[in-house]
């Protein structure tokens, strides 16, 4: 993976911050240094092991598999598998657990009553509400589908010793996987957390973690490194006013992606009044929605460009309208790529600027380098920030609220 970005943007004093910050990152030294797991993707080759053998159990035994999660605990698992499934062949993974709404969970109940199902429930804490709601409804469901027998189906990822969840495995006998305690949820992907779901759709994860581990390598040292520069790129641009970074796709498959970004970001570094904040738009789909905004809108915005360079299949345009004879013999993913480069000429024109993260193809192995490539860049540019990049004080203030109108005692 390659970054592009005007090289006279970067000044002596923030690459100096950025040369900081990531010795902070490296030696443990910054805030939330409890929790910087993540840095080695160090996944084991027992669980790597354990993780597989239940994905083909899950595999073999259901249609389909729902992932009971929220933030950290699903969007990971959820941006790689849409990054790396056909756009329209049915799922065998399908999440819930990441909402409260009751036509959901209803819809839900209509589309598995025929179907063999299994359960992850995914929850570091094992308290969060959205999950221990879904759990409890579609626990019923199993019990009363599978009896005795539904133990077989449901799969626990939680805390290692502590916490509801934990005690629940335990006490009916749920096979269990662990999410380490120095990994926080949005950091998760690369653990049991995300792999599980992972393989269970049916993905190599042995190619995503050898991505990641290419991009630990590659972004291990202080010179040329993609993960600083993009952390100092964001500071700089923030300190000219670019308050908000919208991550740009080009491929459909991509929106979950900018979903679990739009999380690691906002969760790591809003806080204490600062932060970029992170929003993302599916081109060209949004350039006509959101285009005229990013065009001529509020001069706030920087964007982040994600360009695969090729797609697995193209296609070739055949035109005899004569208005449109100058798509004719051209590819549709050359027009996608023609768009994609005049549209970053029109933004950086009209003072958005333009920073581009280039991968080769849409697949395992990028996926696990840009997982990785995000995650340092995201520590990195917290630290930066001068924020913990690895808390969510934020995320109490609703529950408080919420349990309160529930009538929650303490
Ligand atoms: O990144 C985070 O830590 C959060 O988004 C959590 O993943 C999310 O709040 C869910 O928490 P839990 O896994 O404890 O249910």
């Amino acid at each position: 993976m390659k970054l592009t970005y005007d090289k006279s943007m970067i000044t002596e004093e923030y690459h100096a911050k950025a040369v900081e910050a990531f010795k902070a990152l490296h030696n443990g030294t910054g805030e939330g240094n409890d929790f910087l797991g993540w840095l080695d993707v160090s996944i084991s080759n027992e669980e790597i092991a354990k993780i597989k053998k239940a994905a083909t159990k899950i595999r073999n035994s259901s249609d389909v598999l729902i992932v009971i999660g929220i933030g950290g605990s699903y969007l990971g698992a959820r941006a790689a598998i849409e990054a790396l499934s056909h756009h329209f062949f049915p799922k065998n993974v399908i999440f819930a657990g990441n909402n409260l709404s009751s036509d959901y969970m209803n819809d839900l109940l209509d589309f598995i009553k025929d179907k063999d199902v299994s359960l992850n429930v995914i929850s570091k804490s094992g308290t969060t509400t959205e999950p221990a709601i879904a759990f409890n409804i579609l626990k019923k469901w199993m019990d009363e589908k599978y009896g005795e027998s539904a133990k077989e189906r449901i799969y626990i990822t939680t805390d290692k010793e502590k916490g509801i969840l934990k005690e629940q495995a335990d006490r009916e006998g749920y096979e269990t996987f662990v999410v380490p305690d120095d990994i926080g949820g949005r950091y998760s992907v690369l653990t049991a957390v995300g792999l599980l779901p992972i393989a269970a759709a049916g993905i190599n994860i042995d190619k995503i973690l050898e991505g990641a581990r290419k991009a630990k390598v590659a972004f291990a040292e202080l010179e040329n490194n993609a993960c600083l520069e993009y952390a100092t790129l964001r500071n700089i641009l923030y300190g000219q006013g670019k308050k908000i970074e919208l991550l740009v796709n080009y491929e459909p498959k991509m929106h979950y992606f900018t979903e679990w970004w739009k999380q690691l970001f906002g969760e790591s570094e809003g806080k204490e009044g600062k932060g970029i904040f992170p929003a993302g738009v599916d081109n060209t789909t949004d350039l006509h929605s959101m285009g005229q905004y990013i065009q001529e809108g509020e001069r706030h915005l920087f964007e982040t460009v994600i360009h695969i360079e090729n797609p697995y299949r193209d296609i070739e345009i055949h035109c005899d309208e004569k208005k449109l004879q100058f798509l004719d013999g051209k590819t549709l993913n050359e027009v996608n790529r023609m768009a994609m480069q005049g549209t970053a000429i029109a933004h950086t024109n009209g003072k958005v600027p333009n920073l581009m993260v280039t991968i080769e193809k849409l697949d395992e192995e990028s996926i696990g380098e840009l997982i990785y490539f995000f995650e340092k860049s995201c520590g990195i540019s917290g630290y930066m920030l001068g924020v913990n990049p690895f808390n969510q004080p934020g995320v109490e203030a609703y529950k408080k609220e919420m349990f309160r109108l529930l009538g929650k005692g303490e």
